[in-house]
């Protein structure tokens, strides 16, 4: 019998697009870190998304605004080591892309050469087309992210359902089609009404993930921390809890305290 280990096939953005032509649903989660990156890629995940959520998640801030491109490109790094199959999208962190479109390229240039990653995110839809055209040619694939989108989070003044209006709408379909007529290879939509979001995913050719975005788009992705139950306060209506684990690291912490307050820890068989 051969020792060889088959070759893991790595997914790439040819192969999102096949599995929205064939009706196969894409499941895309976050991830900042070598450890919990591996977890997820061995899970069977078809995208990482080291997210400028890292802000809030990993940092502890309150939006992703002050999280920096050398910040990103350290969590990227870090996830690259870890992940042998999934495709590894990188956001390009609030104020290394809306300055001008070579601003973008140079950013978009770093995160690839410097964390090995398979493409960038970026938020907006016409005012960032110089931009996602400018890093396309490149060679750099580049997905959309558009509805809710936390980088603008002080203009829009809320965290609330985005697109609700027919003018707000039609404004995200035109700019769905925009960044699909650039040649984005897929695109975020997050937090906006579930048939709007349908109606973009059929309208595209290209892949459409969802956030908040209800069933009727190509996949959907979430903040890991979010649906492992790590994170506490966030518990908005499209959130999945998956597990509990902030019980479950929580009973195991108390439960080591206790051992090694009480000296049950370490016993005879784990000493040297
Ligand atoms: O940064 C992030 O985690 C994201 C997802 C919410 C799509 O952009």
């Amino acid at each position: 019998m051969s020792s060889v280990k088959p070759e893991i096939r790595r997914i790439t953005t040819h192969q999102l697009q096949e599995m929205k032509n064939r009706g196969e649903k894409i499941a895309m989660l976050t991830a900042y870190d070598y450890s919990m990156a591996k977890l997820i890629d061995r899970a069977g995940i078809d995208v990482v998304l080291v997210g400028d959520s890292a802000s809030n998640v990993m940092a502890g801030n309150e939006t992703t605004l002050p999280i920096t491109l050398d910040q990103m490109i350290y969590h990227a790094t870090s996830v690259v080591r870890a992940v042998k199959r999934a495709l590894i999208v990188v956001d390009i962190p609030f104020g290394y892309y809306q300055g001008s479109s070579g601003e973008a390229l140079r950013s978009s240039i770093r995160i690839m050469k410097e964390s090995g990653a398979h493409a960038v995110k970026l938020e907006g839809g016409s005012e960032v087309k110089e931009s996602v055209l400018r890093i396309l040619s490149a060679g750099v694939p580049v997905m959309g992210h558009l509805g809710l989108m936390p980088q603008s989070i002080y203009k829009f003044g809320t965290y609330a359902v985005r697109a609700k209006e027919t003018d707000e709408a039609n404004r995200l379909l035109e700019d769905a089609q925009l960044l699909e007529e650039c040649g984005c290879f897929g695109l975020v939509l997050e937090k906006i009404p579930s048939e709007l979001a349908g109606r973009v995913a059929r309208k595209l050719r290209i892949p459409v993930i969802g956030i908040g975005a209800g069933p009727e788009v190509d996949g959907q992705v979430l903040v890991m921390q979010d649906m492992l139950g790590i994170t506490q306060e966030f518990k908005p209506r499209f959130l999945r809890q998956y597990a509990d684990l902030n019980k479950t690291i929580n009973d195991a912490v108390r439960h080591y305290v206790s051992d090694v307050k009480s000296r049950k820890f370490p016993d005879d068989s784990e000493k040297y």
